[in-house]
Parts: structure tokens; sequence; C-alpha cells
């Protein structure tokens, strides 16, 4: 007689996220550069962002939302064994921004990864962690998206400083037999586009030098209009192909928590699933484009609101340089 076992998936145990106090408006940003309120609200949708202090690295604003995401699961520092950081901004080139984290919150047991896939790094970081989770190699991991865009963003050129903004977003995941958690997930890569988003400046490539400094180049650069049309493409394609390996329709679908870039996109994308607004979760009106935080941040103020309850499917979706994007399927 066989027996079949319950299939095993990573669900996400508690959630967390942090916001600095401190509010951009529009308003502020048309006294710093040629731009207006209503160009920036009818382009991107965003209307405020929020600014970390200076004496705030992107770990402590990662340690902030992985307490949180901790007393939500109801888990002690000590017993995480896995921490991933996914940003863009790092503390430092090394050590990787998890190993400050971990001494910030005391998880002393646990092996520290930073991870680079910038606006896709948190829906990376939460594939890798999956995979040690469901081997049985690590059991209680702690995955942040955790950015201070501030520091590299460019506040003299209006075509790139009106969109981003600070935040960190933490889960914990464990592995389960319940049913619930990760239920699909794709991932892709297209690293000949590499040039239409990236930070030139500051790598092995172009290390820091007083002529990079005046050439501007350890900040972000984007060749928006393009970054726009693949991240509609790539982002739409992601999520059906999501779906499908889960087995899904939207119609099963709760919320679709997407990277929050531009609301434009939102709606392409909408308009490629099919679905009306109230299935998409969005807050980049509040915060802009926050990177790797974007989804966590986004999926810790869709459960607050009630938006998601346990028990729902949702769609996490990402963009970001490299290119980067996938798609990730999510019973909660
Ligand atoms: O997170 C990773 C993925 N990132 C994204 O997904 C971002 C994707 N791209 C976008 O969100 C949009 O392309 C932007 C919001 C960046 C720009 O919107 P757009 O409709 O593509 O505008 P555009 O770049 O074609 O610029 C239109 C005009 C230009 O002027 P001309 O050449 O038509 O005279 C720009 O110089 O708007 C001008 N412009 C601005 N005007 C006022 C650009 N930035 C500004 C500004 N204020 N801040």
């Amino acid at each position: 007689m066989s027996t079949t076992q319950p299939k095993r998936h990573v669900a996400i145990v508690g959630i967390g996220s942090y916001l600095p106090e401190r509010i951009l408006t529009n308003a502020e940003l048309e006294k710093m550069v040629d731009t207006t309120n209503e160009w920036i609200v009818s382009r991107s949708g965003i209307r405020e962002r929020r600014i970390a202090r200076e004496d705030q690295a992107t770990s402590d604003l990662a340690a902030e939302a992985a307490k949180r995401a901790l007393t939500k699961a109801n888990i002690k520092p000590e017993d995480v064994d896995l921490i991933i950081v996914a940003t863009l901004s790092p503390d430092m080139p090394f050590p990787n921004t998890a190993c400050f984290v971990q001494k910030l919150i005391g998880a002393k047991n646990a092996t520290c990864i930073g991870l680079e896939a910038a606006c896709s790094g948190f829906l990376f970081a939460v594939d890798a962690a999956s995979q040690y989770l469901l081997t049985g190699r690590f059991k209680t991991a702690l995955v942040i998206g955790a950015e201070k865009l501030s520091t590299v963003t460019d506040w003299q050129d209006r075509t790139t400083c009106v969109l981003f903004g600070d935040g960190a977003g933490a889960v914990v995941l464990q592995a389960r037999d319940s049913g619930e958690g990760i239920l699909s997930t794709v991932t892709g890569s297209d690293g000949t586009l590499n040039a239409l988003l990236n930070i030139p400046g500051g790598g092995s490539r172009n290390p820091a030098s007083l002529q990079t400094i005046e050439k501007r180049m350890h900040f972000m650069k984007m060749e928006g209009k393009e970054v726009f049309k693949h991240a509609v493409r790539a982002m739409g394609e992601a999520a059906r192909r999501a779906l499908e390996k889960a087995g899904l329709t939207i119609a099963d679908v709760a919320c679709v928590v997407p990277h929050q870039a531009n609301m434009r996109i939102v709606e392409a994308i909408r308009d490629r699933l099919g679905v009306g607004p109230d299935k998409f979760f969005i807050n980049l009106d509040k915060y802009g484009n926050m990177s790797a935080a974007s989804i966590p941040v986004a999926l810790d103020e869709a459960v607050q609101e009630g938006r998601i309850k346990k028990g729902d499917n949702i769609v996490l979706v990402a963009f970001g340089g490299g290119f980067t994007w996938g798609a990730m399927v999510v019973k909660m």
C-alpha cells in the first residue's frame, strides 16, 4: 500500500515593513528640479516618497522590517538560520548587508547572504531561500528587500529623481506540509540589456575616481521608455506563466502585488491579464519605486489592510535592472 506524501511548500509565516518618517512631496521636488506635480502624477502615479535619515543605512531599515516580521511570526532572532538581503544600495560593497542585519537583530545562528537583482531582488531572494528550506538545509529564513535609494539617486536628474524612495520589507519563511505557501515561481534575466538601467560607477568596471564622480556615474541611470516596454511585456508574461504552472487562472487570485514602479505599467499589465483595478494592490503613490523593497512593503500593507487574507491565492510579479524579472503564486 502506498501513501501519498503531502506536497511541501514554503510558506510566509510573518511579514513586516519599515518606512522612514521623512516624506518628500512632489511640491518639494518642483523646487529642486525642472518638474511639476502634474507631470510626475500623470506619468508615474507617484505623489510622495520616503527618505531615510543621514544616519540610517540600508541595514538599519532592513533590521526594523525584520524585527517586525519576526514579531508577527512569533520567532526569536536566534531561531533564524538564514538571512538573505536583496538590495542594490548595500551599506558597503562588502560585507554583505545581511551580515549587518544579523548583528542588529542578534540572529547569531544565521548564515548571511546578499543578493542583487535590482527591483526583482526580493522575489529572487524568496526563491533562493525556498530552495534551502525545501531541501531541509535551513529551517527558518528571513528574506528582506531593503533600499536607501536616496543615496544612489541623482537629485539633479529630473528623469529619475522623481521616481525613487527608501524603505524595507521582510518576510519569515518556513517549509510546511499544509498546502499553503509558494505554489509556483517563474524567473528570467536578459543581460544583453544591462545598459538600459544601471549604476555605471563604483564597481570594478569603472572604479571610483574623481572622473567617475564628476561624470555622476555613481547614480542610477535609466532609459525610461525602453525599460517601460520591457517591464510590461516581461511582467505580464511572467504572471501568466506562474499562474499556468500553479494550475490556476487569474480568476482564482484574490490580489496581485506588482513591483511598484509606474502606475501606467501596472495598468498595462492589468489589461494584459484582463482584470480590473480591484485585483491589484498599489501603494506607489505614497512611496514611489523602492526597488527590492517595493513588493514586501506592499505585501505587508495589503495584509494589514485586509486586502489579502489567510487562504487567498496571490501573485507577486517584478521587473528590474539586469534585466531581471519573475512572478510567484503564493497561497497565504
Ligand atoms: O523599477 C525598475 C523598472 N523601472 C521602471 O519600470 C520605470 C519605467 N519607465 C517609466 O516609468 C517611464 O518611462 C518614466 C516615468 C521614467 C518616464 O515616462 P515617459 O512617458 O516614458 O516619459 P519620457 O521619458 O518619454 O519623457 C517625456 C518628456 C521628455 O521631454 P521631451 O523630450 O518630450 O521634450 C522628458 O525630458 O518628459 C520630460 N521629462 C520630464 N518633464 C518634467 C522627463 N522627466 C521629467 C520630469 N518632469 N520629472
